[in-house]
Order: structure tokens, then C-alpha cells, then sequence
């Protein structure tokens, strides 16, 4: 019972957004604490299918969403969501959707310079989902940034974007080559989104907590993962927002005395999208049938997801940053078929092996991944309902990592449909 982070262990995409729609049906209230529409998953709308990136997937079940004061925010791409889903009949309004703010506003000029970073750096890319987060990220902690707040008070806001335009248009112009930005279409564009928000923008921090005290049930949810987290990912090949549990409090406004426990989710081998070390990365056939069975590209930019083993030594640093109580294996049923098996345990490197992770990436562009194998199983095992009825040496598999992080695995999704799921504890309950 209590209020629970669902956080990604290894490099986003583990498939948080089922897990989170699968507990908010026990919550009260869903939050989301950092990143913006830089992330993404797929809701089911009516039979559509539709990709949301901001509003959380608990609007669907009557929660009520919190946008809290860590997230980077396009309010065209949030005017959007709610727009898409009044018109499909979803009950949306500022009663069960609160927006921080304190949170910062993403302009078109943090868009254009997200591109134009990217273009600049040619083969040493990023590989950003070119949303404008980071540059976003940049103004804030410069000091420079919009927030929602700002919004409200349009002669301030006027004011800001002039002066704030003045030197990014320069930067713009001179260093990239790139068109400049005019201030004034930008003003009116924003106050339009300002006046559609405005009865959405709250300070959620004090309404969180005066639903805490009432005993409402929150579930934090993490975007992206532990190993994009902008401190202690493989930087620079990193989002630029704090990915891991402790910001559920930083990011929403609510002391760490209110959380009870933190889910970790973790896919049942690895995927990476964009550029960036990944030891265990495979570029063979084994890689390529985990791409195709798991369909992995990315729901925000459609890129192809780099797939690989599964890696304790990722996970055990998630355990570690995260303080994880819980683990959830997704993606299970992706791994039937084949034959063997591989965890990687350790890093060998400079002939010693290593099992913590290491910071600087030329060492670890260097390591060996030391790889412990497991028998595979061939049977579909998605229409298993309980733990005890997985084929024996997907039970080992599930209890190897138990073993490998210390930590209980709580949950094993063996399919995309909430169906498709092995509840072993359930934290809510
Ligand atoms: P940014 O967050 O757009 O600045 O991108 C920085 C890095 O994080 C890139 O490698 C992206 O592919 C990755 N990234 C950002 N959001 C997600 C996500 O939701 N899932 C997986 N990777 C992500």
C-alpha cells in the first residue's frame, strides 16, 4: 500500500507505459517527473491506436494526471493530446489533468537549436528525438527558461521572449546559419496555447499533497531510463533530465518520506535507441530476431532499436541509483525460440573483470562482456497466467535475475495486452 515510482532500469523503451497503465488501475493519481514528449506510448482510444507523449495513459481510467514541475513541456504537443482525446469522447478536462507551473515551457527555439546541435556534430550525434528537451533543459538551468507560470502574466512573457529571442536569434544566425526566430509570431502562438491551458496550470506540488494526506495512492512515472539519466547515464549519450527514482520527488514536488517503493522495469534482453555505448549490442541474427519478434522501433521518432543480451551489470547499477523494491520483466515472450540464452555478468577489461559500471566511455567502449548462458524455451508462454505454469527454464531465467540483482521480481509480462500478464506481487495490493 503507498505511493510507487515505476521507473526504466536500462536505456528507455522497457515497456513502462503497460506496466504503468497495468498499476494506475490501484492509483489515484499518475505523475509524471521529468523528460517531455521525447518519450511516448501507445494508448488504445476507441479501437484507435494513438502515440501520447505528455498526457499519461491514467486519463483513460479515470485517474487524475499530474504534468509536474521536472517535465519540459510543447503545449502545441499538449493542446494537441487533449484535443485528440475530447474528440474521441475521453473525459479530459483541468479536474483530472493539472499541469505544473513550474514547469518549463519548450519554445520553437528550442526545437530549431536541438536540430541544429545535432546537425553540427555530424558522426558524434546524439541522436536526439529532436523535441527541443535538452535545449529547454539548458534555459532553465541557465536561468533563462519559460515556465507555465510565465504564461499567465503575458506582459512578462512578452518581455521574456523579446529578450531571450535577442540572443538566440544571434546564435542562430551567426553560428548555425540557420533562419532566426521572430518574437512577435511566437508571442501570439504561445499566448493561444496560454489561453486554452491556463484553467489546467496549478501548483501540483500542493495538490499532490493535499491528496497524499487524504490517503489517494500515487504512482510516479518515470520517462526514458536509468542509463539515459543526464548525472549517471553514459554521458553524453544521455537525456537531459534526471531518469532516476530519486527525482520523482525533485520532479513533482513531494518528499521522499511519501514514496513507498520503486518498481524497476526491466525488458528481458537490452534495446538502445539512438547512438551511445551498449556492451551487450548484438549485429547478428540473434540481435535482428530480437528487433523483428520484439517490433522494436522507437514510438517517438520510429527509429530501429538496437537490441542485445540482457545486462546484470546495467541492471545492478539501476538497483543501486534507483533503491529498487521491485523488478518487472517485460518483453519475455520475445525471447522464446531460442536456443541459449546469455546474461551478461561482468566486463572484462585490461584482463580483470569488472561488475560495476564504469564512467568513462572509453574503458567501457573497451570491455568484453562476460556472458553467463541459460537454456532457451520454445513454447508460446503468452496465454501463461501463472508463474508456477512457465515452461521450467523460463522460470529459471526469471529467478537468475532475481538472484543476480538481490531484488523480487514482482511482475512478467509475456505479451503487449493487459492480458498477457503474470502478477507474482502486486506492490498496490
Ligand atoms: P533527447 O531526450 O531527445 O535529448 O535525446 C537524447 C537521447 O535519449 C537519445 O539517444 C534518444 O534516443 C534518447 N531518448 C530520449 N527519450 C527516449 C525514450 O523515451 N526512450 C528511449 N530513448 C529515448
Amino acid at each position: 500500500m503507498g505511493n510507487f515510482v515505476v521507473i526504466g532500469t536500462q536505456w528507455g523503451d522497457e515497456g513502462k507505459g503497460k506496466i504503468v497503465d497495468l498499476l494506475a488501475e490501484y492509483a489515484d493519481y499518475v505523475v509524471r517527473f521529468q523528460g517531455g514528449n521525447n518519450a511516448g506510448h501507445t494508448m488504445v482510444v476507441n479501437g484507435e491506436k494513438f502515440i501520447s507523449h505528455l498526457v499519461p495513459s491514467g486519463i483513460l481510467q479515470g485517474k487524475t494526471c499530474f504534468i509536474g514541475n521536472g517535465l519540459v513541456v510543447d503545449p502545441e504537443v499538449l493542446v494537441g493530446e487533449i484535443n485528440y482525446l475530447t474528440s474521441k469522447g475521453v473525459d479530459i478536462s483541468p479536474k483530472n489533468l493539472r499541469i505544473s507551473e513550474k514547469a518549463q515551457v519548450i519554445m520553437p527555439y528550442h526545437k530549431q537549436m536541438d536540430l541544429a546541435r545535432e546537425n553540427k556534430k555530424g558522426e558524434n550525434k546524439i541522436g536526439t528525438t529532436g523535441r527541443g528537451i535538452g535545449p529547454c533543459y539548458e534555459d532553465k538551468v541557465s536561468r533563462v527558461g519559460i515556465r507555465f507560470i510565465d504564461l499567465l502574466m503575458p506582459e512578462r512573457f512578452k518581455q521574456t521572449v523579446r529578450t531571450v529571442l535577442d540572443e538566440k536569434n544571434f546564435q542562430l544566425k551567426n553560428y548555425f546559419g540557420m533562419e532566426t526566430v521572430d518574437p512577435e509570431e511566437v508571442i501570439a502562438q504561445y499566448l493561444g496555447y496560454a489561453e486554452i491551458l491556463a484553467p489546467y496550470i496549478a501548483d501540483t506540488s500542493v495538490e499532490l499533497m493535499k491528496g497524499i494526506l487524504a490517503d489517494k495512492k500515487v504512482l510516479f512515472e518515470g520517462a526514458q531510463g536509468t542509463h539515459l539519466d543526464i548525472d549517471h547515464g553514459t554521458y553524453p549519450f544521455v537525456t537531459s533530465s534526471s531518469t532516476v527514482s530519486g527525482n520523482a520527488c525533485c520532479g513533482s514536488g513531494v518528499g521522499p518520506k511519501d514514496i513507498s517503493g520503486v518498481i524497476g522495469i526491466v525488458k528481458a534482453y537490452t534495446t538502445r535507441v539512438g547512438a551511445g555505448p551498449f556492451p551487450t549490442e548484438l549485429l547478428d541474427a540473434t540481435g535482428d530476431y530480437m528487433q523483428s519478434k520484439g517490433a522494436e522501433f522507437g514510438a517517438t521518432t520510429g527509429r530501429r532499436r538496437r537490441c542485445g543480451w540482457l545486462d546484470a551489470v546495467i541492471l545492478n547499477n539501476a538497483v543501486r541509483l534507483n533503491g529498487l523494491t521491485g523488478l518487472v520483466i517485460t518483453k519475455m515472450d520475445v525471447l522464446g525460440g531460442l536456443d541459449t540464452l546469455k546474461i551478461c555478468t561482468g566486463y572484462k577489461y585490461n584482463g580483470t573483470v569488472m561488475d560495476t559500471f564504469p564512467t568513462d566511455l572509453d574503458v567501457l567502449a573497451k570491455c568484453e562482456p562476460v556472458y553467463e548462458e541459460l537454456p532457451g524455451w520454445s513454447e508460446d508462454i503468452s496465454t501463461v497466467k501463472e508463474f508456477r505454469n512457465l515452461p521450467l527454464n523460463a522460470k529459471r531465467y526469471v529467478q537468475r535475475v532475481e538472484e543476480l540483482t538481490r531484488v523480487p521480481v514482482d511482475i512478467v509480462s509475456v505479451g503487449p495486452g493487459r492480458e498477457e500478464t503474470i502478477v507474482i506481487t502486486n506492490p498496490f495490493a
